[in-house]
């Protein structure tokens, strides 16, 4: 493609079929939204601008537990934000997920907006209509306040609170022009990963906080949901949505054991996150389970009613299935499998990527299908994507063929579920940019833009010039069967 010009005459949002077209072409269809995402803490940098309060990940970073690295430069984008959605108009992009960093329009998490914080995001949106891009505002991934951790953090019921006024306060700063919402992302991560196992921030390894936090996570979206629809000038018109990361569950074995373990993983990675929110109400067996390390005593009398509000769209990131065994005391605290000390979640060797995840595109059709299923509003894939070592070669280029193949096996599986009558309205790889990947810091480059991290240069990736194409033509061409035993499930 050419990227001084920025094709955007035949988007995906051309009208046409889903179905098959020339040489086995499949096509999206209309207005099916095609994009890339991004978070505030592992792009922007910047931390101490704009009067921005430190973060949960600013301390936990700090501490060590990012391999020593740290969001503090991270890409960059807070003073590149300009040059990046520059980069996303000259590749098409029609839609761009992004999230807001609470501390920067909370420094304290509580309290009046900070208006330089705000300014940010009303500018980076403003720059995004600007290009004809769709904004996709998250509004919390994962970025808490430290001075609400201080308070408890999502273990107690006021940050739920203090979530719906932060979100009443962007909704009513940026509702005018941005159209679809997430209120939380992967709240599992958030609860488990960051409270039970440890290895996200706040780093925290108490069960029973856990779990709670899971609650209080859930609560403080069904209070966002409300705040947000009554900030938002055109309430009605909106999409409101969550952003959930669920899993296929594979069960290893035959063995009642095996299939027990698999129940519970199934019940703490997905039905504990997807049946309050779409029925009003926790899965008996999971709450059992959860007894083993929780009084429960912080679900209320109509928190269940408040975490079902009724929301437009449900956000789906995907990225691999979880294979499942029974194992005595492999999940014992800390782990992110509290209440079921006894379940193994195994990598499948062999994986071809650089953090070890399986590739396994036939799992997003099954997580998509099984949603729908069970009643899901309309969805998007929020996040889906790949690491690999990728490096610039002396042609200054990247040649991601892996992620390439990744993206388009994936796009693949979204038009097998529109195939099976699946709502599915978007795709967002993941990511924009190479990234502060989390515990993993720098090591892992998820982007179909690669960053050097010295220079600040960016460079699309191969991926990123055929994703362009896609966007361009609307179209997913055929590939080549794979050859087997390449990390794939058969
Ligand atoms: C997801 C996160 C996202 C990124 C990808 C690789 O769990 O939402 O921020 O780290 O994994």
């Amino acid at each position: 493609m050419d990227l001084g010009t920025g094709h955007r005459s035949e988007r995906s949002t051309a009208p046409g079929a889903v179905g098959s077209g020339a040489a086995g072409e499949r096509r999206f269809p209309p207005g099916f939204l095609l994009g890339a995402a991004t978070s505030a803490y592992q792009i922007e940098g910047g931390v101490d601008l704009d009067g921005r309060g430190p973060s949960i990940w600013d301390t936990f970073a700090a501490a060590g537990h990012a391999r020593g690295h740290t969001g503090e430069v991270a890409a960059d984008h807070r003073r590149r934000m300009a040059e990046d959605v520059a980069l996303m108009a000259r590749l098409g992009l029609p839609a761009y997920r992004f999230s807001i960093a609470w501390p920067r329009v909370q420094p304290t998490g509580a309290g009046p907006a900070n208006q330089a914080g705000l300014d940010f995001y009303r500018a980076l949106v403003d720059e995004l209509l600007a290009h004809g891009i769709e904004p996709l505002v998250t509004l919390y991934h994962w970025d808490l306040p430290q001075a609400l951790e201080d308070a408890g953090g999502w273990p107690v019921r006021a940050t739920a609170e203090r979530f719906a006024d932060y979100a009443a306060i962007v909704g009513a700063a940026l509702g005018d022009r941005v159209r679809r919402w997430s209120t939380v992302n992967e709240p599992w991560c958030a609860a488990m990963l960051g409270y039970a196992a440890g290895v996200h921030a706040p780093g925290r390894t108490d069960p029973a906080a856990a779990v709670a936090a899971a609650h209080h996570l859930l609560l403080g979206h069904g209070l966002a949901v409300d705040a947000l629809r009554a900030a938002l000038p055109h309430g009605a018109d909106a999409e409101i949505a969550i952003t959930l990361n669920p899993y296929p569950v594979v069960a290893l074995g035959d063995s009642d054991a095996d299939r027990d373990a698999a129940r519970r993983v199934d019940g703490l990675a997905n039905r504990l996150w997807s049946e309050p929110v779409l029925h009003g109400a926790y899965p008996e067996d999971v709450l059992d389970d959860l007894s083993a390390v929780s009084d429960l005593a912080h679900i209320r009398d109509g928190d269940l009613a408040q975490i079902a509000r009724p929301i437009d769209a449900l956000g789906v990131n995907y990225y691999r299935r979880h294979h499942v065994r029974h194992e005595s005391g492999a999940s014992a605290p800390p782990s992110p499998w509290p209440g079921s000390p006894d379940v193994a979640v195994v990598e499948p060797p062999g994986a071809p990527t650089s953090n070890g995840w399986a590739v396994e595109p036939d799992g997003l059709t099954e997580v998509l299908v099984r949603l729908s299923r069970e009643g899901a509003p309309p969805l998007y894939v929020h996040e889906n994507g790949a690491a690999f070592a990728d490096v610039v070669d002396e042609d200054g280029r990247v040649h991601d063929e892996a992620r390439r193949r990744y993206i388009a096996d994936h796009l693949a599986a979204c038009l097998d579920a529109l195939d099976a009558g699946v709502d599915l309205r978007g795709y967002m790889v993941w990511s924009l940019l190479d990234n502060f990947e989390w515990a993993e810091g720098y090591t892992q480059r998820f982007g179909i833009v690669h960053v050097d991290f010295a220079t600040q240069r960016r460079t699309p990736k191969d991926s990123a010039l055929w994703y362009a194409e896609v966007v361009r033509t609307g179209t997913l061409a055929a590939e080549p069967a794979r050859p087997a035993g390449d990390g794939r499930r058969p």
